[in-house]
Parts: structure tokens; C-alpha cells; sequence
């Protein structure tokens, strides 16, 4: 059992316009196994909560921790984070020239693990798992994402969370872009791989209907930097229902901050 505590979180970035805070003052507890749906607005700092966790350099954090069974991984580089255990699915996934798929997998595999997978059955368990993503066998060979199609990146994203096999996983917006099949091939694979590593979920997401398919133990809402509002998946219902204006800021339109 594994535990991810973040504790006070508040970070900022360099604008044009000057620094700017973004996360203000986060607090969350995810247990191996469980899954937990952030919510939220456009612009409400989901994807920069996962990006400060993750290790961006853009992103400075002002206080607070983020503690992997005890050890802060703000105080680790991007790469000793995902040695801890943690993983990023992004939500823009960037393209790699010149780095094939096999090899960014297997070299990453062989960094989080400390020693290379066994080259037989890593090779079986990866043309598994891109078949079950009904990925092409060609997408071993080519660049990672380079003119992938917006769901193309994330069964690739997906991909990499199954063969990596991480203690808590960060799914920003991974069902953004996908049509109803793709999105339930993405969140099959994400449930396959949860059922295999027990691993704790925080799936940022926009709208509920990936809630269909990647069933919440927990839903938040984030707005403004922090979590306002923490609920079962009935919370998830009343968003789809009411949005997020009541959690907007005093005068603010969605349009406004999108
Ligand atoms: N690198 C950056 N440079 C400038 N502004 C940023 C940067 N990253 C995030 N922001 C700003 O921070 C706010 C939150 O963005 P983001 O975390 O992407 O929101 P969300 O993922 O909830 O839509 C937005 O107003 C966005 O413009
Ligand atoms: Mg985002």
C-alpha cells in the first residue's frame, strides 16, 4: 500500500504579465487503488497541479509538499519522481524525432526499475499491450507521438502507464479528442493496467464521460488553484448537470478564463 499526501501546495509561473500564482494552497490524499477524479474549469490549474507534481521547470513552487510514501518528491529531479513511482500522462503528449516507441519504452522501463527488462518477455508483453490498444505493430518502430493523431498520443500515453507499471499515475485529460471507441480502448487499457499494478489514480478531466468507462472512488472539484469541493461519483453527476459556475470566481465567466 502506497500513499500520495499533497500538503499546502502553491506554485507559480513567469508570465509575460509577471509571475503569477496558480496553485493555491492544494490538499489531497490518493491510496494505491484508488481513483480520484479532479474536475474542473478550463484554466483552474489541473494541468498545472500535474505538471508541478511531475517536475516542469516552469513551474516554481512557493510551499508545501508532495509526499510518496513519506518522501517529498518536489525535492527530486523529473526522473527520480518517476523512479518513486510516479507517472504523467499528459494532455498535450510531446513528439519525440528520432526516438522510436521500443526504445523510449524499454530505456525508460530500464531507468524506473533500475536494471533492463528481460528481453524476451518485454518484447512479448509490449506487442501485447499495443494489440489489446489496437495499436498498429508499426508504432514500435516509429518516433514517439511524431504525427500521431490526437489519439494515436494517448493509447501511446496508455501504453507507456501499462508497461511501466507506476505507483500513482496522473491521467491529464487522456480522454480529450477521442471518439467513443478510442475512449473506450484508452480506458480499458487504463483499467487493465489498474487491475495488474493496484496503482493510485488522479484523472483530470474536463467532462464526465470518461466517468463511464473509469469508474471514481472519489471526485473533486478544482477551481481557482484548489480543491473546493470533494464528493462520491453522485458529485460528478451534479456537475454534468449544474457546470462549474458556481465555483467561479466572484464576476469570472468560464469564457474568461479558458
Ligand atoms: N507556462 C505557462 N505560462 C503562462 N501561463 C500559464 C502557464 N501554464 C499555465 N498558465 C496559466 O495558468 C492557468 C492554469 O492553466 P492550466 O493549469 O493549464 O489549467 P487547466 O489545466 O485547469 O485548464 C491558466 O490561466 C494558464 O494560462
Ligand atoms: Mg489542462
Amino acid at each position: 500500500m502506497h500513499t500520495l499526501e499533497i500538503k499546502d501546495l502553491y506554485a507559480s509561473v513567469e508570465t509575460k504579465e509577471g509571475r503569477k500564482q496558480i496553485l493555491k494552497g492544494v490538499n489531497l490524499t490518493v491510496k494505491s487503488g484508488e481513483t480520484h477524479a479532479i474536475m474542473g474549469p478550463n484554466g483552474s490549474g489541473k494541468s498545472t497541479l500535474a505538471y508541478t507534481l511531475a517536475g516542469h521547470p516552469k513551474y516554481e513552487i512557493e510551499q508545501g509538499q508532495a509526499l510518496l510514501d513519506g518522501q517529498d518528491l518536489l525535492l527530486m529531479t523529473p526522473d527520480e519522481r518517476a523512479k518513486a513511482g510516479l507517472f504523467l500522462a499528459m494532455q498535450y503528449p510531446v513528439e519525440v524525432p528520432g526516438v522510436s516507441m521500443t526504445n523510449f519504452l524499454r530505456t525508460a522501463k530500464t531507468e524506473v526499475d533500475g536494471k533492463a527488462p528481460a528481453i524476451r518477455t518485454w518484447t512479448k508483453e509490449l506487442t501485447e499491450a499495443m494489440k489489446r490498444l489496437k495499436m498498429d505493430p508499426k508504432f514500435a518502430t516509429r518516433s514517439v507521438n511524431e504525427g500521431f493523431s490526437g489519439g494515436e498520443k494517448k493509447r501511446a500515453e496508455v501504453l507507456q502507464l501499462e508497461m511501466l507499471a507506476p505507483k500513482f499515475a496522473i491521467l491529464d485529460e487522456t480522454d480529450s479528442g477521442l471518439d467513443v471507441d478510442a475512449l473506450r480502448i484508452v480506458s480499458e487499457g487504463v483499467n487493465r493496467a489498474k487491475e495488474k499494478d493496484n496503482f493510485g489514480i488522479l484523472m483530470v478531466t474536463h467532462y464526465t464521460r470518461i466517468l463511464k468507462y473509469i469508474k471514481p472512488d472519489i471526485v473533486h472539484v478544482f477551481a481557482d488553484g484548489h480543491f473546493v469541493k470533494t464528493g462520491g461519483p453522485e458529485l460528478a453527476d451534479e456537475l454534468e448537470e449544474r457546470g462549474y459556475d458556481e465555483f467561479m470566481p466572484e464576476g469570472a465567466s468560464e469564457s474568461a478564463l479558458a
